[in-house]
């Protein structure tokens, strides 16, 4: 009875030892991106090299962009990382119907609009903050998700407001659940899902925008990061979704990607 209580607790010990030996192994097994990863170049042409000598190739004049930097310490919720902005910007660069679905700060909408041309028109659905109480958390969707929601509503004033660029940019204060795509069927060049990360959101705004989708448009998601709490809903979501339609996942970067290809 000893020997085998011993055996026991020894198997135990070390199925723990092996999981610490081989810990970064065993969670980039369950935790690796299950969405066909390409590179960036793979997305559009605009994003070939060129080369420069030997040991250094550099981009091509369509990818370089306007930009700007807001200092950490103004705390600002919801940003994309600098590379994805730059991916956002130049893909804007030869859009001219662009739609997002949540405004935030509106650092990605002003992006589009600093580098689309003079006649594009952006269109940028969010939560208005006092009608944040309206949202309601369906039972599918995550905690952190939903509590994050009410976090990233807080701005009714944008990054843009009062600049050259707002002229381009049209808010809509609604909540995607409500929102009718059918006036936009077939519109869009551009669209970036990055509203609302629940389960019922993210599907809710990706079939809106596969309406809303012009033959050869692209589809952006945000936040497609496997193992992060608050991506459990846009994971399991763009996952499920990858079986049916040609989703890619840029290198890189947390933003997932579907061309209209005819
Ligand atoms: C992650 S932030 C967006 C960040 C922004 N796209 C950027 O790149 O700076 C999420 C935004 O989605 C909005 N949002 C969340 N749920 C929504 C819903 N159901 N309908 C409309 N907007 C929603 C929030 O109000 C918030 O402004």
């Amino acid at each position: 009875m000893i020997t085998k209580l011993l055996l026991i607790i020894l198997f135990f010990f070390n199925f723990i030892l092996i999981y610490f030996l081989n810990k970064k192994k065993i969670r980039k097994l369950f935790l690796s991106s299950k969405i066909k990863k390409v590179d960036i170049s793979g997305v559009n042409k605009i994003f070939e090299l060129i080369k420069i000598s030997n040991n250094l190739s550099g981009p091509k004049k369509e990818t370089i962009i306007k930009s700007f930097s807001v200092s950490p310490k103004n705390n600002i919720v919801g940003m994309t990382s600098d590379y994805e902005a730059w991916i956002i910007s130049s893909l804007s660069k030869i859009s001219k119907n662009i739609f997002e679905f949540g405004t935030c700060s509106g650092k990605t909408t002003y992006l589009m609009a600093l580098n689309s041309c003079e006649d594009t028109k952006i269109i940028s659905l969010t939560l208005k903050p006092s009608e944040i109480n309206s949202i309601e958390k369906n039972h599918k969707d995550n905690k952190v998700s939903f509590r994050n929601i009410k976090n990233e509503s807080i701005y009714e004033k944008f990054l843009f407001s009062g600049t050259e660029a707002e002229n381009k940019i049209k808010v809509i204060f609604q909540n995607s659940l409500d929102f009718n795509e059918k006036n936009f069927e077939k519109d869009m060049d551009l669209i970036f899902i990055d509203g609302g990360h629940t389960y019922s959101i993210v599907k809710n705004d990706t079939e809106k925008s596969f309406n809303m989708l012009r033959n050869n448009g692209i589809i952006l998601w945000h936040d497609y990061v496997p193992g992060k709490k608050s991506s459990k809903d846009v994971v399991k979501y763009l996952e499920e979704l990858s079986k049916t339609k040609q989703i890619f996942h840029i290198e890189n970067t947390s933003i997932c990607y579907f061309q209209n290809k005819i």
